[in-house]
C-alpha cells in the first residue's frame, strides 16, 4: 500500500490542480526537496554529515533542507565517543543530534561495534573485560541517545571479503557470539530501537551477501533482536548490481527492514573532472538504486555518504577516483540529483 500513496497523492494533487484551473500544486510537487518526495513514498532520504562542516552555510542548508535523516559520518564511532575507558566525549555527536532536531530529521546511529575506528584500549582487553566494555559502551551510548536515535548499526562489517566472519579482534577475543551479544545488549539498553547489521559489497546477490543471509537467519532463529539490514552501497560507476532489488527483498522476506545506508557511486577521474558521459551514467546508477529501494516495501530509507563531492571520503580511500555524490565540489546539483529527485517524485 505504502508504495502507492505517493502516486495517489500526485493524482489527487493533479485533480485538485485541474479543478482549480491551476497547475501550481503539481509544479510545486515536482520541484520540492528530496525529503518531500521521499516522505510521500514512505521512506527516509538520509545523508552522512560532519559536524565540522556544518558552519558552512551551503553545506548546512543542503543537509538540512533536502534530507529527512542524518548519519554522523564519524563522530558516533567508538574512537570518538569513548577514546579512553570510561571517558566519554559527546560534544560532536550532540551537535549532529541538535542539527537533526533543528531540521526535524531522524538520526541513524552509526555504529556501536566495529573492528575499525575503535581505540587500542578496547582491542587489548581480555575476553571478560572486552565483553563488559562492549556492554558498557552500548549502555552509555543508547542511554544518551535512546530518545533521539531510532535505528542503530549495532554490528558493522562483521563478515570479510572472503564471506567468512571477519577475523577481527572481536572475533578473536570473544568468539562469534559477540555479534548476538551486541544485539542483546542493545535491546536491553533500548527496547524500541531498530537494530541493524551493516556492510559493503553485499548490495547484490553474491557470496558475501549469501553469508549475511545465513547469519541473519541464524540470529533470528535464535531469537536475537536483529530487526534490520543495512546495505552500504559504496558503488562503482556502471556497476549497480542488477539484482539489488531482489537481494534487498530476500532480507525483507526474513522480516527485516532494509536500508541503503552509505550510498556513493565513484568514478575514475584521472586527475580531471567527470565527463558528461560519466555524469549521465552516474544519474542512471543513482536512479537504479532508488528504484531498488522503492521496489521493496520494507526498504525504509536511503542515505548518501556525504553531501558534496569535495567532502566525500572516496578520494582519500580510492586514489584517482571521486565525484561520487549528488552535489559537485561547488555545491551544484549534478544529474544524479535530478535522477534521484525525479525517481522519488515518480516522474
Ligand atoms: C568512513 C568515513 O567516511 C571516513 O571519513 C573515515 O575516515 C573512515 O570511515 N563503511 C562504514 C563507514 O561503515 O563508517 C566508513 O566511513 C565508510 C565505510
Amino acid at each position: 500500500m505504502r508504495r502507492f500513496s505517493g502516486k495517489m497523492s500526485v493524482a489527487v494533487l493533479s485533480a485538485v490542480a485541474l479543478t482549480a484551473g491551476t497547475f501550481t500544486a503539481t509544479a510545486a510537487h515536482a520541484s520540492g526537496p528530496l525529503r518531500e518526495h521521499a516522505e510521500q513514498r514512505g521512506i527516509e532520504i538520509g545523508v552522512a554529515i560532519n559536524d565540522g562542516l556544518l558552519s558552512n552555510q551551503q553545506y548546512a542548508s543542503i543537509a538540512g533542507s533536502e534530507f529527512s535523516q542524518v548519519t554522523a559520518e564519524n563522530v558516533m564511532k567508538w574512537e570518538t565517543l569513548q577514546p579512553s575507558q570510561g571517558q566519554f566525549n559527546w560534544g560532536q555527536a550532540d551537535q549532529i543530534v541538535d542539527f537533526a532536531k533543528q531540521n526535524n530529521q531522524r538520526v541513524y546511529g552509526h555504529t556501536l561495534v566495529w573492528h575499525s575506528q575503535t581505540p587500542g584500549w578496547v582491542q587489548g582487553l581480555g575476553a571478560g573485560e572486552m565483553d563488559t566494555a562492549m556492554r558498557e559502551h552500548i549502555n552509555a551510548v543508547l542511554g544518551r541517545y535512546g530518545d533521539d536515535v531510532e535505528v542503530w548499526d549495532v554490528a558493522n562489517e562483521v563478515i570479510g571479503d572472503n564471506a567468512q566472519l571477519r577475523n577481527s579482534f572481536w572475533l578473536q577475543t570473544l568468539g562469534e557470539d559477540y555479534i548476538a551479544n551486541a544485539f542483546e545488549y542493545a535491546r536491553q539498553a533500548d527496547p524500541d530501537a531498530e537494530l541493524c547489521l551493516n556492510d559493503y559489497s553485499i548490495d547484490g546477490i553474491n557470496a558475501k551477501s549469501d553469508a549475511y543471509y545465513q547469519l541473519a537467519q541464524d540470529l533470528l532463529a535464535r531469537g536475537v533482536p536483529l530487526t534490520c539490514m543495512g546495505f552500504q552501497a559504496h558503488l562503482i560507476l556502471g556497476q549497480v548490481p542488477s539484482d539489488m532489488q531482489q537481494n534487498l527483498q530476500r532480507f525483507a522476506d526474513l522480516g527485516l527492514d532494509v536500508y541503503v545506508t552509505e550510498l556513493d557511486i565513484r568514478m575514475d577521474l584521472n586527475g580531471g573532472a567527470p565527463t558528461q558521459q560519466q555524469l549521465a551514467q552516474q544519474a542512471e546508477d543513482y536512479r537504479s538504486v532508488v528504484e531498488a529501494c522503492l521496489g521493496v516495501e520494507r526498504c525504509k530509507g536511503l542515505t548518501t555518504w556525504g553531501v558534496h563531492d569535495a567532502s566525500s571520503w572516496v578520494p582519500d580511500q580510492f586514489p584517482g577516483q571521486g565525484a561520487p555524490l549528488m552535489w559537485d565540489d561547488n555545491y551544484q546539483q549534478k544529474p544524479a540529483y535530478t535522477a534521484v529527485h525525479d525517481t522519488l517524485a515518480g516522474d
